[in-house]
C-alpha cells in the first residue's frame, strides 16, 4: 500500500474538458469497478459526445448530476491510487461553487491542476483560479493545456500558453508550474505519454501529480483545536468537544484557553473509541482539563505561544455575491468555530484579472478579489492564513440570507485600533442623563421611500413630545447630508456610509438622554439592523412609512421622480435603486389609508403603551 498521499485540486470548468480529464485519470489508475465501466460503455454509445469510444466526462458529470440532487455537497473528492501514491482529487462542481470553497476544504490541497482550452487561452476564470490557488497557499501547479486534438497538436499553441502563464508568475509568488499538453479524450499524456506530439518531451499528468512535493508535516506547529461544544452530560464529566487543527497533544500538556487566556493541563483525551494517548490533526476529541477553566463554544485551546486575539484583520477576500461587499456594511465572520459580527472598515484593493495587479477600488463584485480591513464586534483567537489554514480562513455569511457571500484570508491581525483607544468611563452616563432629563430614550426610526411623508409625520411626533416637555433632536437626510454627510451621494457604498453614521450619531443621542427621531430613506435591511445593534433593545422602534412608489411620484414634492424618470437622476430609490422593506417594524404606517396627523397619533398612542409619553 502506497503511504504517500497527494491532495489535488483540479480548476476549470466542464467545457475546459475537465470532467473528461477527471474520468480518464480514474479509468487509467483502474479506480472504476467493471460494472460501472459496463454501464459507462453503454451510456457513451447512448449520449457519448466521443465518436465510437467511451465518454469519460459522463462518469463524473453523472455523478456530479446525482450530488445536485441531494443535499449541496460543495466539494467532491475522488480517491484514487497507483503503486507510488495515493491521491485525493478534490473537485468543484463549477468556478462559482469552486470559489465558495476554496477556504474550507479545498484549501488542504498541496498541488492544483488548472486546466485550460488550448484553443481558448488563458482566461480570466483562469487567471482568477491562479490567483486563488496562489492565496490559499498552493505552490504546486500543473498547467493542463487539454483538447491539443483541436488545435492540430501545434506546439506554439501549447508553448504561447505556457509562456502566458509564465508571465503571471511575478504576480503570483513562488509557485512551481509544469505545463503539460493533452487531450484528455484520448488519453494523450494523461496517464500515458502522447505519440502524437513528439515536440513534448516532458513527462505526463500522473508523472507530475507522483513527483509532486507531499505535505509539509504540520506536527510540528503547536496544538489548536477550535471548541464545538461544551460536552457537560452530568455534573461529574465537564468536557471540550472541537478537532484537532494542527499540532499534538498528549495528557498532562500545558494548555491555554486563547480567548480567556486561563491555563490548565489536559488530563484525559476522550473519544468514542476510548481516550487516547495521544492526537493529531484532523481528529475529533472531547478535552477534559485538569482543572475548571472558562471556557466556551467558539473559543481555542491552545499551546502556548497560543493565537492571538483579533479585533480587526487584514484579510484577501473572494467576493461571491450578486450585491457589492461595500464599505461599512456588517456582516457575520465565521472562524473557526467562532462567529462574529464584522464590519467592512476599508476596501484596499482589488486584484485586476488580466495582469494580477492590484488596483484601489471602493467595492468589490462578484467573483472579485481584494484585500480588506474588518472590524469585530467581540475579539476572536485567529492566526494568518499563512500560519495557519483552519485560524485564518473565514467565510462571510449575510446576515440576513444567511447566504455564504464571501471567503477570507487573513493576512494581518489587529487588536491596534480599540485596544490603544480606550474606552473611557465616563460617571455621568446615559441612566444619568435620561434621569435628569425625566424621560426614556429611545430612537424612532422612519424608513420609506422619498416622498413617502417620513419627514411630515416625524414632524407632528417631535412637535407633540416637545410640547409635552420631552428632549427631542430629529436628524433628517435631506438636512443631515448638507453637514455630516455632505461627501457622500447616493451609490449604495455611499448610503450604507450615510445610514452608519446616522446610526452612531443617534446611539449618541440616546447617550445624551434624548429622543431621537431618525428620517432617512434607509432602502437596504443590513444597514436598519446596524442602527437597531448600536442601541438596546427596547431603545429601537423602527417606524415603516409605507406609501406605494406610485402615490411618491404623484405627490412627488421636491420633483424629484419626475427627474429621475426623465433620467436626470441616477440611482433614484424605488426607480434604478432598490428599497428592501421592513420586515418586522414595530411601527407600520400605510399612508393611504390615513392623513399625517392619524398616522402621527398612532406612533403617540405606541409611545404611550410603552411608557415612553405620558
Ligand atoms: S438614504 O438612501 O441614504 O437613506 P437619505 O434619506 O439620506 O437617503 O436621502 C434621501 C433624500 O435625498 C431624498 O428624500 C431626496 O430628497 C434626496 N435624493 C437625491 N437624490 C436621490 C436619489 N438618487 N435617491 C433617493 N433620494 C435622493
Amino acid at each position: 500500500m502506497p503511504d504517500s498521499l497527494l491532495r489535488v485540486l483540479t480548476c476549470g470548468s466542464v467545457d475546459d474538458g475537465k470532467s473528461t480529464l477527471i474520468g480518464r485519470l480514474l479509468f487509467e489508475c483502474g479506480t472504476i469497478p467493471d460494472d460501472v465501466m459496463t454501464v459507462l460503455e453503454r451510456d457513451s454509445r447512448r449520449f457519448g459526445t466521443v465518436e465510437g469510444g467511451v465518454d469519460y466526462a459522463l462518469l463524473v458529470d453523472g455523478l456530479a448530476a446525482e450530488r445536485e440532487q441531494g443535499v449541496t455537497i460543495d466539494v467532491a473528492y475522488r480517491y484514487f491510487e497507483t503503486p507510488r501514491r495515493r491521491f485525493i482529487l478534490a473537485d468543484t462542481p463549477g468556478h462559482e461553487q469552486y470559489t465558495r470553497n476554496m477556504v474550507t476544504g479545498a484549501s488542504l490541497s498541496e498541488l492544483a491542476v488548472l486546466l485550460v482550452d488550448a484553443r481558448k487561452g488563458l482566461l480570466d476564470q483562469t487567471r482568477r483560479h491562479a490567483a486563488i490557488v496562489s492565496l490559499i497557499g498552493i505552490r504546486q501547479v500543473v498547467l493542463a493545456v487539454n483538447k491539443m486534438d483541436l488545435v492540430g497538436f501545434d506546439q506554439t499553441v501549447f508553448d504561447t500558453i505556457a509562456h502566458d502563464f509564465a508571465a503571471l508568475q511575478d504576480r503570483l509568488g513562488p509557485l512551481v508550474v509544469t505545463a503539460i499538453p493533452v487531450c484528455a479524450r484520448d488519453g494523450d499524456n494523461v496517464t500515458a505519454a502522447s505519440t502524437r506530439m513528439p515536440w513534448y518531451t516532458g513527462g505526463t499528468l500522473l508523472a507530475a501529480l507522483e513527483a509532486a512535493e507531499p505535505a509539509i508535516d504540520a506536527t510540528g506547529r503547536g496544538f489548536r483545536m477550535p471548541v464545538q461544544l461544551v460536552a457537560r452530560p452530568d455534573h461529574t464529566f465537564r468536557g471540550y468537544a472541537g478537532t484537532i487543527v494542527g499540532g499534538v497533544v498528549r495528557p498532562g500538556d500545558a494548555v491555554v484557553n486563547a480567548v480567556s487566556r486561563t491555563k490548565a493541563q489536559v488530563a484525559r483525551i476522550v473519544t468514542m473509541d476510548g481516550d487516547l494517548e495521544q492526537a493529531g490533526p484532523g481528529t475529533p476529541v472531547t478535552l477534559v482539563l485538569d482543572r475548571e477553566i472558562d471556557v466556551s463554544r467558539g473559543d481555542v485551546i491552545a499551546a502556548e505561544p497560543a493565537p492571538e486575539l483579533a479585533e480587526e484583520l487584514a484579510a484577501w477576500v473572494v467576493w461571491m455575491d450578486d450585491t457589492p461587499l461595500f464599505r461599512g456594511r456588517a456582516y457575520t465572520l465565521m472562524l473557526g468555530t467562532r462567529s462574529v459580527s464584522a464590519t467592512v472598515t476599508d476596501i484596499v484593493n482589488r486584484l485586476h484579472m488580466e495582469t494580477l495587479a492590484t488596483e484601489p477600488v471602493r467595492e468589490l463584485h462578484l467573483n472579485e478579489i481584494g484585500q480588506v480591513a474588518l472590524s469585530l464586534s467581540h475579539p476572536v483567537a485567529a492566526e494568518t492564513y499563512a500560519t495557519s489554514r483552519a485560524l485564518g480562513g473565514f467565510i462571510l455569511v449575510d446576515r440576513q440570507t444567511r447566504n455564504t457571500v464571501g471567503a477570507g484570508l487573513v493576512t494581518e491581525l489587529r487588536s491596534g485600533g480599540r485596544a490603544d483607544i480606550y474606552w473611557h468611563h465616563l460617571d455621568v452616563d446615559k441612566a444619568a442623563r435620561a434621569t435628569l432629563n425625566h424621560q426614556k430614550p429611545v430612537v424612532l426610526w422612519f424608513t420609506g421611500l422619498s416622498g413617502a411623508g417620513k419627514s411630515t409625520i416625524a414632524n407632528l411626533v417631535e412637535k407633540r413630545l416637545h410640547a409635552q416637555g420631552r428632549h427631542t433632536m430629529t436628524l433628517d437626510g435631506d438636512n443631515v447630508r448638507h453637514g455630516l454627510n455632505r461627501d457622500l451621494g447616493f451609490t449604495e457604498a455611499d448610503r450604507v456610509e450615510n445610514i452608519r453614521r446616522v446610526a452612531e450619531v443617534s446611539k449618541l443621542f440616546v447617550e445624551a438622554g434624548t429622543i431621537v427621531l431618525v428620517s432617512f430613506i434607509s432602502p437596504y435591511r443590513a444597514e436598519r439592523m446596524l442602527a437597531r445593534e448600536c442601541v438596546e433593545a427596547d431603545e429601537f422602534i423602527e417606524i415603516y412609512v409605507d406609501t406605494p412608489v406610485d402615490e411618491c411620484r404623484r405627490r412627488d414634492p421636491k420633483g424629484l421622480y419626475q427627474r429621475a424618470d426623465a433620467g436626470q437622476i441616477r440611482n433614484f430609490t424605488g426607480i434604478d435603486a432598490p428599497y428592501e422593506p421592513p420586515e418586522a417594524p414595530e411601527i407600520h404606517l400605510p399612508t393611504l389609508e390615513a392623513p399625517a396627523e392619524v398616522l402621527a397619533e398612532r406612533i403617540f398612542a405606541d409611545l404611550r403603551r410603552r411608557g415612553i409619553v405620558a
